[in-house]
């Protein structure tokens, strides 16, 4: 059994709790951690229809220990996007991420959505990441070569929802 609880109501302390996550896994940008905040800003302004973003944050004793948040690609028929996943480097390695990322995929699978797909980085070290989206069934699908940077290039996981 999980240790973890999720939960997906936005609160006020996450965005700078959970930027602060992703800044200590160590391999996102600052100007990619700065979407943390902005789009949870916008979930708890005009809630989830109306941005576009669900959240889920995984959680023990200890507080957040996790968090992914997805939903629906804009002008795609029901076409789901995994924007962001990271757990806290306390507690990588013990299932938050799997949860995480089945729980986005049942509940995108609960709302009508056909396929999620996972955009990330080929260049950077992002391998526990691959590993996970191979080991809940995200294939990989698609590569695009020095996508952003010279070197480093786009890599899409992800497919079909099988509870869709
Ligand atoms: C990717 C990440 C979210 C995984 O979270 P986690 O809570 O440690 O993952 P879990 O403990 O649920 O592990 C689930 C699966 O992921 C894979 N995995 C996780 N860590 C791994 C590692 N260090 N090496 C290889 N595979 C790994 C395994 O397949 C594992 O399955 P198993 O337990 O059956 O072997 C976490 O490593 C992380 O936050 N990384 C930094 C942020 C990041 O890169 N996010 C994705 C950006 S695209």
């Amino acid at each position: 059994m999980s240790a973890f609880r999720l939960r997906d109501r936005v609160q006020a302390e996450d965005v700078m709790v959970l930027a602060a996550i992703a800044r200590a896994c160590g391999n996102f940008a600052e100007d990619e951690i700065a979407f943390v905040p902005e789009i949870l800003a916008q979930l708890a302004a005009e809630g989830e229809a109306k941005s576009g973003y669900r959240l889920l944050v995984a959680e023990d004793d200890q507080g957040a220990a996790g968090f992914a948040i997805y939903g629906p690609i804009p002008a795609t028929d029901h076409r789901y996007d995994l924007y962001w996943i990271a757990t806290d480097p306390r507690a990588q390695g013990c299932g938050a991420g799997r949860l995480l990322l089945t729980e986005s995929a049942r509940r995108a699978a609960a709302e009508g959505a056909t396929h999620l797909f996972i955009e990330t980085e080929t260049g950077k070290d992002y391998t526990p990441a691959h590993h996970l989206y191979e080991a809940c069934g995200f294939p990989l699908i698609a590569t695009v070569p020095d996508y952003y940077r010279e070197g480093s290039g786009k890599a899409i996981y992800g497919g079909p929802l099988s509870g869709g």
